[in-house]
This record gives C-alpha cells, sequence and structure tokens, in this order.
C-alpha cells in the first residue's frame, strides 16, 4: 500500500529540485539498463492509481529500453552534488555508452525494479500505458516549438508503487 504522506513529501522534493536537472529515469529490459535525465513529469491519480507522466522521445535509447519494460524507477539526485553524473545522462547516449559504469552511481537491484544509492528520493513505477504525441493532435504552435523534426515525445503513465526518501 502506497504510504500517501511519503508520497506527497517524495512529490515536493522533486519540485524542489525542478526545473534543474536533477531527475534520472533508470530503465531495465531485464537485459540492459540504462539512465537518462529527464526535466518532463506531470504528477496526478488514474484509474483510481497514483501516477507519473514522463516524456521520453522515440529518438533516446531509453525509448528502445522502455519499450521492452514493465518497470522504471524515477530517482531525484541533489543537482549540485551529482552535477556531473546528471549531464553525462543528459550528454551521452545508452546506444554507445554505458552510462551506468562511468556515472559511477551505485544501482540497487531490487526483486522488480532497480534504484540509485545516491538518490535522495526514489519513485518505483509500474507502466500502464504508452501513447507517442500525434501531430493532428497538437496545438500548431506546439509541434512548430518542439517537433518540426518529428521526434516526438512518447507520453508514458506509470502507477507509483512506492517511494523511498
Ligand atoms: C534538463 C534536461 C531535461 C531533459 N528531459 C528530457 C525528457 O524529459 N525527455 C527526453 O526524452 N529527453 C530529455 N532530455 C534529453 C536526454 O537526457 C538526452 O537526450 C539523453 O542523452 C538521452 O539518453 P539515451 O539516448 O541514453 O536515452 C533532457 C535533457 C536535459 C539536459
Amino acid at each position: 500500500m502506497l504510504d500517501l504522506q511519503k508520497l506527497s513529501l517524495a512529490i515536493n522534493n522533486t519540485f524542489e529540485v525542478l526545473p534543474a536537472p536533477g531527475l534520472l529515469l533508470l530503465s531495465d529490459d531485464g537485459n540492459k539498463k540504462n539512465l537518462i535525465t529527464i526535466g518532463w513529469l506531470q504528477f496526478g491519480n488514474l484509474w483510481g492509481k497514483w501516477t507519473v507522466n514522463v516524456f521520453i522521445r522515440q529518438s533516446r535509447h531509453s525509448f528502445k529500453i522502455l519499450n521492452n519494460s514493465e518497470y522504471f524507477s524515477l530517482n531525484i539526485l541533489e543537482p549540485q552534488k551529482y552535477n556531473n553524473q546528471i549531464t553525462l545522462c543528459a550528454q551521452k547516449s545508452g546506444q554507445t555508452y554505458d552510462k551506468i559504469k562511468e556515472s559511477g552511481l551505485t544501482i540497487i537491484e531490487n526483486e522488480k525494479i532497480a534504484t540509485i544509492a545516491e538518490a535522495q528520493t526514489t519513485f518505483e513505477c509500474k507502466i500502464l500505458n504508452k501513447t507517442i504525441l500525434d501531430k493532428a493532435c497538437l496545438a500548431p504552435d506546439l509541434f512548430n516549438k518542439f517537433y518540426s523534426n518529428e521526434d516526438f515525445h512518447q507520453l508514458i503513465t506509470a502507477e507509483i508503487l512506492s517511494v523511498k526518501i
């Protein structure tokens, strides 16, 4: 059962870090793990569950891994202390680079969902739905500003199964 008091604190911690880069999504398809710095997310309640929406562009290596995954974790790191790791995960692609090894971050292998030991706050998430944003449904100014190269985000809605603070 999700502890709502902890969830509230964890969401608060997330908003204290944003908009500075400080969120790492750890994906794991059973064969390979990858880290990506993300900045766009929404918390809410959907289908009777506490959920988070994240937005991953189709060009990302994380997109491929997440398409073969049931779970991921969201990890909030102190932006100043972990600036090098956060930058690395935003600049290198897991396609050609082992960001887990190079970042030196410690992965905790939990039963289902791997997390980052150095994170001050962690959300363990179960994927519920994936939807690629559609040009026909987007306001034209958003298409022009964010998607003129047609590299649309995939909106991933996930249930928050547990939080660690
Ligand atoms: C502050 C910041 C926020 C970012 N947010 C996102 C995001 O929400 N979604 C996304 O797809 N890429 C985002 N990126 C870009 C990815 O972190 C970057 O392209 C990364 O190298 C992709 O890694 P991958 O190919 O291993 O998945 C962000 C980058 C920065 C610097």
